[in-house]
């Protein structure tokens, strides 16, 4: 393989600059040249595709966001769409695709390589942390991180009126994020889609919290919550129990933005490694990911259709430390 391009796509993720320049440097270092695809499928579809070297890479580690830009491309869910992709690689002469993304992204690249015979390994890329084939996915430990810090502050009002906050993190479908929030917030309660916890047994909690003298509450809701979003359940909340003063906040995209971590840099500079010299092993449709701290590639298939599970020990923890 003498030519590859790199993209990010999706919601951006803080890390994904870290992981594009693990990628253009390991395709340097094995002798590879390696083409940024700007805005994803959609500068894919265009044309727009940029040469990139060691020094486009430089100054990045540290940054949020990605230096190559990202969207959600409703026209490569086309054939035509898909067919003026792959006529823009072949004019580049690009023989192989890193897609650093979530399940949207791995969704597009299995169906591209199947037609038109494209190999792509994935790197995961985006703060739900709600793919399967890997322990954390890049964006994930930062985006954590910035809710927490947004929840400790909402703690401190909260405490000083004496108010019941709800507090909306992201997660499109998973409570990966609302949970380490929850914990380390130190929440009375956590609404997950992964479990179902009925609006009455939240308000039965609430009220038996205001028996025993407690004067402030933090509800942490992850956006995907099957109740309803916070403002939601709040209003309900607040019919049952008018006593209680209700407040919401929907922490929302600073979630997305920001220096990723350390952990998060590591991460990406280790997946990014594992991309390149795998698709330069010839793997295809597979998505390298880390678990139990052994790095593995999973079919791009497993990824999207098989769900991750919450880890059951962290609703244990809510369960004990919230009474
Ligand atoms: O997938 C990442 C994510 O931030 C989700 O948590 C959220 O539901 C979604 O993207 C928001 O997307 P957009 O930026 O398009 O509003």
């Amino acid at each position: 393989m003498k030519r590859i391009g790199v993209f990010t796509s999706g919601g951006d993720a803080p890390g994904m600059n870290a992981c594009v320049r693990a990628v253009v440097r390991t395709a340097l270092y094995h002798g590879v040249e390696v083409y940024g695809i700007m805005r994803g499928y959609s500068g894919m579809i265009k044309g727009e595709i940029v040469r990139l070297d060691t020094t486009s890479v430089a100054n990045i580690v540290q940054r949020g966001g990605t230096i190559l830009k990202s969207a959600r491309s409703q026209r490569f869910q086309t054939k035509e769409g898909r067919q003026a992709a792959f006529d823009q690689l072949v004019n580049h002469k690009i023989e192989g695709l890193v897609a650093i993304g979530g399940n949207g992204t791995f969704t597009g690249a299995e169906l591209f390589e199947r037609e038109f015979g494209i190999p792509t390994v994935g790197a995961p890329g985006t703060i739900d942390n709600d793919l399967f084939g890997t322990d954390y996915t890049i964006g994930y430990d930062t985006a954590v991180n910035t809710a927490l810090e947004a929840i400790d502050k909402i703690r401190d009002t909260a405490d000083s009126h004496d108010r019941a906050f709800f507090v909306e993190v992201m997660g499109r479908d998973s409570g990966y994020i609302a949970i380490p929030c929850a914990i380390g917030g130190g929440a009375e309660i956590v609404l997950v889609p992964e479990t179902q916890q009925s609006l009455e047994s939240v308000i039965e909690q609430l009220q038996i919290g205001r028996k025993r003298q407690k004067s402030s509450f933090l509800v942490v809701v992850a956006e995907g919550e099957e109740e309803g979003n916070a403002t939601h359940i709040a209003t309900q909340v607040k019919e049952a129990i008018p006593e209680l003063d209700v407040r919401v906040t929907v922490v929302g995209h600073i979630q997305r933005g920001g220096a990723p971590s350390a952990a998060d840099r590591l991460l990406a500079s280790q997946i990014g490694i594992a991309a390149v010299e795998g698709l330069i092993n010839g793997m295809r449709s597979v998505m390298a990911g880390i678990v139990d701290r052994k790095l593995v590639y999973t079919p791009f298939h497993d990824c999207i259709t098989r769900k991750k599970p919450i880890n059951q020990s962290f609703m244990r923890m809510m369960e004990i430390l919230s009474t």
